[in-house]
């Protein structure tokens, strides 16, 4: 069929045709947006799973709804390297700069606004942020120290005046929330606690891999409770079919049942993989009919294309070293391994793999599941490092 027409959306944190699957998650944030309009205070929210189940996504929705009730919204993407974590923070402040003109775009100026803007310029010139557009003074003695724990907590303390003039909140939102610096996650941390106890409307709203709540625990004990957990994990098989089916359906194409079974079947419900024999079914089909020999043959393009991008933007950035030890996990068929088996699979000690299984985690490829476990963080990824042993 028509190429322009094609509905699906293979691709990261790119909003799908039709979103299903997270209401409970939409509602949850809904009903935390409303409380806090009634000046309650409800635990923020982290969004936690493997690759490509939609947890950008899903926080992009958040953002908007947070958007629609008038917030101020940072937006910050967790960065492994260390040039990347210094312009975090310069973003950080920047962005915290433009989006403070929330507060008095059309609404005017006032006594609590102005004292929150020149305490978020004395945060912008200790982090290297821009400087606000109106002529308004740095606080002296706040968020001015350049310890960023300190000032962090200064800053949003005296935002909270005028947020609440505007029935408004502070929300940050962190994608890749695992790679963030351990010293500007504390000062995130801590503030979220602070504004826990005093009813502060801050809300640090973040998203990432499987161990992102054990990172957060780790940085601070008391991260445990601070959240609200949701793991996103693969979609029902209603809602996977409801994926596939409705965005065609809205283009007047119809699947066959057994033609959307074998691609729902072949996907796992994960929606990377769903957009992905979406779009190639919508390719080869014929006409306005996807039928059981035209999924067949979808699912086939599909993987291949997944060998060409997803899976090989985790594989090459493997060394060879590495590859061993993914090699050895693959035999587990997609569970979870033990470290001691794959030491003696790879004929060698437990601690000194240590090192190969730390940057394995630092690059975001694999993780910790549980205690002596690793596991992919990219679901199939054991078939694609069985075919590149085959080939
Ligand atoms: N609820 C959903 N229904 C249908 N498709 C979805 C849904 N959520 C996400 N998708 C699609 O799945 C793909 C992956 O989404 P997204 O990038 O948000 O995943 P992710 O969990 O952030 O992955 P990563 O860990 O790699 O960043 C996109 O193509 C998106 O359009
Ligand atoms: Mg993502």
């Amino acid at each position: 069929m028509l190429s322009e027409l094609n509905p699906y959306s293979p691709g990261s944190g790119l909003t799908p045709p039709h979103l299903v699957g997270r209401q409970d998650e939409i509602d949850a944030f809904d009903l935390l947006v409303a409380r806090n309009r009634g000046g309650r205070h409800s635990r923020a929210i982290v969004l936690h799973g493997l690759r490509g189940v939609g947890k950008t996504v899903l926080l992009n929705q958040f953002r908007d709804q947070a958007d629609r009730a008038e917030w101020l919204i940072v937006d910050l993407e967790g960065q492994a390297s260390e040039s990347g974590q210094e312009a975090v923070r310069r973003k950080l402040a920047r962005e915290l700069a433009l989006a403070a003109r929330r507060l008095y775009r059309g609404k005017g100026m006032t006594e609590k606004v102005k004292q929150a803007l020149s305490t978020i310029r004395s945060f912008g010139i200790s982090f290297g942020g821009a400087s606000l557009e109106v002529g308004i003074e740095p606080a002296i003695g706040r968020a001015d120290s350049g310890r960023i724990e300190v000032d962090f907590e200064e800053l949003i303390e005296d935002l909270v005046p005028a947020l609440k003039e505007r029935d408004s909140a502070f929300g940050l939102f962190i994608d890749e929330m695992q790679d963030l610096e351990p010293e500007l996650l504390t000062a995130l941390l801590s503030a979220q606690h602070r504004a826990g106890q005093r009813g502060w409307p801050f809300f640090v709203i973040g998203a990432g891999l499987p161990n992102l709540p054990s990172t957060l625990s780790a940085a601070r004990s008391y991260a445990e409770r601070l959240f609200s957990y949701r793991e996103i994990g693969a979609l029902d098989e209603k809602s996977a079919t409801d994926a596939l089916v409705v965005p065609a359906k809205r283009q007047g194409a119809e699947y066959d049942v057994d033609a959307a079974e074998l691609i729902v079947g072949a996907s796992g419900g994960y929606p990377y993989y769903l957009q992905t024999y979406g779009q190639a079914a919508w390719e080869l089909a014929l006409d306005r009919r996807i039928t059981k020999e035209d999924a067949t043959a979808a699912i086939q393009r599909g993987n291949e294309e997944l060998d060409m991008g997803f899976f090989p933007a985790r594989w090459d950035r493997a060394t060879p070293g590495e590859r061993n030890y993914l090699a050895a996990m693959a035999e587990d068929a997609g569970n979870p391994s033990q470290t001691s088996e794959l030491a003696s699979r790879l004929k060698t000690k437990p601690q000194s793999l240590s090192p190969v299984r730390q940057s394995l985690i630092e690059k975001g490829i694999i993780y910790v599941p549980d205690r002596g476990l690793v596991a992919f963080t990219v679901p199939n990824m054991n078939d694609f490092v069985s075919r590149q042993l085959q080939d």
